[in-house]
């Protein structure tokens, strides 16, 4: 199985939005089997919890239930996930140092998620956390489109579907 990790810092706003929108993808194109994801902060402070409010209601809005609890990236990540994909830079160089104290082979293959955005405005994907609404309906967008990008892709480089 192909398994996608996304990151952001908290765990509760991008990377959770990022996931729902892959996972719901994945599942429309059935491909359940082949490809799997998961979420997680380079922060442990909303360890456990589910994602903000403000991040359910606009998945909830495109028809998305979020139900992932957060959890903050772990040694292990680096060698069970094929690809990990960053909100932004400053996480990335997280996951850069976390992936060398984690030692070991270099497994995933670490990229920012916009990297796959066909619109790129910019790099990152902005923090909606001191956001309002609209500011998550705009993350929505962006991990939207690279989602579907990526799942493309994927399903191209491996042969699926
Ligand atoms: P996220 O947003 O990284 O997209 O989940 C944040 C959530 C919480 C905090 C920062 C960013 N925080 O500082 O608690």
């Amino acid at each position: 199985m192909i398994k996608v990790l996304f990151v952001c810092l908290g765990n509760i706003c991008r990377s959770p939005l990022a996931e729902g929108v892959f996972a719901h993808l994945v599942a429309q194109d059935r491909l359940a089997a082949q490809i799997g994801c998961d979420s997680a902060g380079t922060g442990d402070w909303h360890a456990g919890d589910l994602p903000d409010h403000r991040a359910r209601s606009t998945a909830s809005a495109h028809g998305l239930a979020l139900t992932h609890r957060a959890r903050q990236v772990k040694d292990s990540d680096f060698t069970d996930f094929d690809y990990i994909f960053a909100m932004d830079r400053y996480n990335l160089q997280t996951l850069v140092q976390l992936a060398k104290l984690a030692g070991g082979p270099p497994q995933a293959h670490l990229a920012l998620l916009r990297e796959f955005d066909p619109l790129p405005d910019s790099l990152e994907v902005e923090d909606p956390y001191y956001g309002d609404q609209q500011d998550f309906e705009n993350c929505y967008q962006t991990v939207a489109r690279c989602a579907s990008e990526i799942l493309a892709h994927l399903k191209i480089k491996h042969e699926l579907g």
